[in-house]
């Protein structure tokens, strides 16, 4: 890479963020595109038409490891940040990294296309002409655009019918008979914010699910996941991988059962394998399923009266609103056809029942365009149970050593090759039922991440000789690294291709010894 090679970054959210901080760290010249009046995406509430969390969200995954690898949250945050926390904290690492001379608010991309002639991307700016870059990082955010399924006799619904992304006030519902349809993250917070506005509250769903609490007895349950544990199941999948789904599945099952007790008639049972989707993280949702202030029931199947709907059992349902938690289809329209990733996707896929009418973007390592892999990426079509702010970290870390020649990709060939097999997989779980479209093999993906990223951990906390060199010289850190929490630090402790973090350690150290010294209070 030459000095001065210009880099795009449209989208500052979360994912848009890091990855304007980790290629400008490694000399990019690098400039981000928010067409917001502000960045952090959809952390900001907001009541205007376009998704953001809820007033009431709190996030599902511990502050300890949902941070950025080299910025902790601050110290007297609570382990379960609130919204507005968690939209603070992407303000400070604007601070932190001084990234504000980098970033161009109220500026909405329009197209993204290649410039034959220059050999660059032309950016098409709303209400200015065309800006030039070397390359293109898009991180525009997977959810955009609602995916509505079709339903028998919708267009007769006499109510209200909005998605997710439209529901902002639980007030709006005062007094209605509601069915949320979708038993995911956002249709458990969606019916659990409803409670005490309106009438009545039903949940539709078509498959099961596990449902998990942030904290068991004053301990987060995010906390008892360890890097030995995780490298513990990498050995089980590489040897034994039927046994070692089998065995995950059993072990998250337990854990709700030995903090909620699951009625039976709830339907939720059997749940679909963490394999190809991630568990409902709510403390609320069994208690309100136990009182009946929410009420599970099966698949919406038809609308029959302007007031009532028929589900998959047969029942009729009176209701007056539906809200429809059914996700949201990736989109990448501001991208020229040619290289727009989900524009091939195939027959196989569309035609499997867990593929919900989404598309399937063709990317290698669900990050790179196999048309233009040396200059075009995209952010957020990583999906498998880890926290997001982690994944992109490392995925924008790894993108930054590859685009500076420093970790290499296969052959054109080999990558169409490698994302054929990739989707032949991911149609394989669609046939058994939901699955995001960016779900990746976990082991591989983190194998992949580590080596083109240049972390050092598969090495430093591995059996090799760099391994048992560590472990000589620093046995308590070491043991620290290996069963204290996983931290997204642990990333950015050893020198390698990329940037290290001098306070790497003192932010590992700190963040186990708050966990024991205080027990967890959600708010
Ligand atoms: C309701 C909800 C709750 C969630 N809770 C959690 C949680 O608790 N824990 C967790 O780890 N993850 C959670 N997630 C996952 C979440 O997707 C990620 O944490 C992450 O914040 C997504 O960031 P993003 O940058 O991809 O997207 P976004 O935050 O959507 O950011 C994309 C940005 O791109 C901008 N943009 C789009 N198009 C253009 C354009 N053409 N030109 C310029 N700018 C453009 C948008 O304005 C936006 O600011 C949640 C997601 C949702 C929807
Ligand atoms: C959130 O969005 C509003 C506009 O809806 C904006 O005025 C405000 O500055 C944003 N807040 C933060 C903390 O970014
Ligand atoms: C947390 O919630 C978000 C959005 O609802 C979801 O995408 C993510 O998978 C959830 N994480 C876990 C661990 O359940």
């Amino acid at each position: 890479m030459g000095e001065g090679t210009t880099v795009a970054v449209i989208g500052l959210g979360a994912l848009g963020l890091v990855s304007l901080k980790n290629l400008a760290e490694e000399g990019y010249v690098v400039t981000g595109f928010e067409r917001n009046g502000y960045v952090g995406g959809l952390w900001n509430y907001t009541e205007e038409d376009k998704t953001s969390v809820l007033q009431s969200t709190i996030v599902n995954i511990s502050k300890e490891r949902g941070c950025f690898t080299d910025f902790p949250f601050e110290r007297d945050v609570s382990s379960y940040p609130s919204a507005a926390e968690v939209q603070a904290y992407l303000l400070n690492y604007v601070d932190h990294f001084k990234l504000s001379p980098n970033i161009r608010l109220n500026t909405c991309v329009k197209q993204v296309r290649r410039d034959q002639v220059r050999n660059k991307w032309a950016l098409d700016i709303e209400g200015a002409g065309p800006e030039h870059f070397d390359k293109v990082v898009i991180a525009i955010g997977m959810n955009s655009i609602p995916n509505i399924p079709v339903v028998e006799g919708i267009e007769s619904f006499g109510g209200v019918c909005v998605h997710s992304r439209a529901f902002k006030r639980p007030d709006d519902f005062v007094g209605k008979k509601v069915l949320i349809v979708g038993l995911g993250n956002t249709g458990a917070d969606t019916a659990t914010s409803l409670i005490g506005y309106a009438e009545e509250i039903f949940i539709a769903h078509r498959e099961g699910t596990i449902i998990l609490p942030r904290v068991v007895d004053g301990k987060s349950l995010d906390h008892s996941v360890n890097f030995r544990l995780t490298k513990l199941q990498d050995f089980m999948n590489d040897h034994f991988p039927d046994f070692a789904e089998k065995n995950l599945n059993k072990f998250v099952k337990k854990i709700q059962d030995k903090a909620f007790t699951i009625d039976p008639k709830w339907n939720l049972s059997p749940a679909p394998s963490l394999k190809q989707s991630v568990p409902v993280v709510s403390d609320t949702l069994v208690t309100a399923f136990e009182s009946g202030s929410v009420q599970p029931v099966s698949a919406l199947r038809k609308v029959v009266q302007e007031n009532a709907v028929e589900l998959a059992d047969g029942t009729h349902l009176a209701v007056d609103s539906i809200i429809w938690c059914t996700g949201y289809k990736t989109h990448f329209g501001l991208v020229e056809d040619e290289y727009d990733p989900t524009k091939r996707t195939t027959a196989q896929w569309a035609a499997s029942r867990g593929s919900n009418g989404k598309p399937l973007p063709r990317l290698y390592q669900n990050i790179f365009s196999l048309e233009r892999p040396d200059s075009l990426a995209f952010m957020g079509t990583v999906a498998f149970p880890n926290p997001a702010f982690q994944i992109y970290d490392l995925a924008s870390m790894a993108l930054a050593q590859v685009w500076k020649g420093r970790s290499s990709l296969p052959s054109r060939a080999s990558m169409e090759a490698a994302v054929d097999a990739h989707h032949e997989w991911v149609c394989g779980l669609a046939r058994r039922g939901s699955v995001y479209p960016g779900i990746v093999k976990p082991q591989e993906w983190m194998r992949w991440v580590n080596e083109a990223a240049g972390t050092g951990v598969d090495e430093y906390l591995g059996y090799g000789w760099k391994g048992w060199a560590f472990w000589a010289r620093e046995p308590r850190f070491c043991n620290l690294l290996m069963t204290g929490i996983y931290s997204p630090h642990v990333f950015r402790v050893f020198d390698g291709k990329k940037k290290k973090w001098d306070g790497a350690r003192l932010a590992i150290e700190r963040a186990n010894e708050d966990v024991k010294m205080k027990k967890v209070k959600l708010l």
